[in-house]
């Protein structure tokens, strides 16, 4: 995909920092990484570090790594031959060849494989891949930038992410601060998304925020970031009757009501596949017990999600690497 550049808000002292370091990031050809929690504006970075660079009138690709199963994912990237698997009829560019000479960007990094991690690691040192059914040898230029929300360097000690591409991809690495550690932004932010809506709402001005609303968002603390503080605000201003008197509803859970079903499902599910804990039949080894419990409910949960990770890991309410982990302790990766 192709994006526009988008205006991006903020003037508190750890993002005006983030930005000039991406000015000067974008200026150099090499690799960078964006890092940051889930919603604070990864994407938006990614993009400006493309179109501040010399390389701003070539394409910028995005791939999301974690929306595509690994076979497929190495397809879109690398593209494939007629025939080189079930389902590949014609030809196919892969998108580090669409990408050549602009930037490409790969969201969610850390959930590529390690196959695709080793041919990546050959692109950026070498600019040489082959499409997957294809022995020919083909060059690349692309600049990549990669964005995650979780610890690289602990990833690689888990042996989940390879230590050669993350140095080679940290060159220069981005941490975006969260929003509760820019609490100067959350007003202007706040104003800005507020105006585009008023202006949706074809309202001849917006007229802020009631003093309690100020209030109560100065002192949330934001998990999701900014993108949950649009959504805040944007439900308010869709909500406000009047457009002469300042917003006042804040609605942080849109879910929240008397009639809300109970928690059931996942309870039910993970219930139905857990294991039983062993009975007290006499005395018992607690750690070795847990160990013996813990391994089983893992095997379980592989198996009801047809060992596919990353739906065991949502399914168990881990993170993709927290399972993997876990995996690991318990020699069950494959
Ligand atoms: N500084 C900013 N100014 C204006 N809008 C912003 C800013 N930062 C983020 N946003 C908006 O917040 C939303 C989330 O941003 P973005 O998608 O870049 O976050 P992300 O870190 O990539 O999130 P995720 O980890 O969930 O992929 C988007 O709608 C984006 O336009
Ligand atoms: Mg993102």
């Amino acid at each position: 995909m192709t994006c526009e550049q988008q205006i991006i808000i903020g003037e508190s002292p750890s993002f005006l920092e983030i930005i000039e370091q991406t000015s000067k990031a974008a200026g150099h050809n090499r690799s960078v990484l964006v890092i940051g929690e889930r919603g604070t504006g990864k994407e938006l970075i990614a993009s400006r570090l493309h179109f501040l660079s010399p390389r701003w009138e070539q394409n910028f690709i995005q791939v999301n790594c974690a929306a595509l199963p690994d076979s497929l994912l190495e397809s879109e990237l690398f593209g494939h031959e007629a025939g080189s698997f079930t389902g590949a009829t014609g030809k196919r560019i892969g998108r580090f060849e669409e990408a050549d000479k602009g930037t490409l960007f790969l969201d969610e990094i850390a959930t590529i494989s390690l196959t695709a991690q080793e041919k990546i690691l050959r692109i950026t040192e070498y600019g040489t891949f082959q499409r997957l059914g294809s022995n020919k040898t083909l060059h690349t230029d692309v600049r990549l930038i990669g964005a995650t929300n979780i610890d690289l360097p602990e990833a690689a000690d888990l042996g989940e992410f390879r230590h050669d591409l993350l140095d080679r991809l940290a060159l220069d690495v981005i941490t975006l601060p969260p929003l509760r550690a820019r609490r100067e932004d959350i007003i202007i932010l706040a104003l800005h998304f507020g105006q585009k809506i008023a202006q949706e709402r074809h309202w001849h001005s917006f007229p802020g925020y009631s003093e309690d609303m100020i209030d109560k968002m100065m002192s949330y603390t934001w998990p999701g970031n900014i993108r949950e503080l649009k959504n805040v605000v944007e439900r308010g201003v869709y909500y406000a009757e009047d457009e002469h008197e300042p917003v006042s509803q804040l609605n942080l859970d849109p879910f929240n009501s008397p009639y809300r079903p109970v928690k059931q499902r996942k309870k039910i599910t993970t219930i139905e596949h857990a294991p039983r804990p062993p009975q007290d039949t006499g005395p018992l080894d607690y750690h070795q017990t847990l160990e013996i419990y813990e391994k089983e409910l893992l095997q379980n949960a592989l198996k009801a999600n047809k060992f596919n990770q990353r739906h065991t890991a949502q399914y168990l309410n881990l993170s993709y690497h927290q399972l993997r982990h876990q995996l690991k302790k318990h020699s069950l990766l494959g």
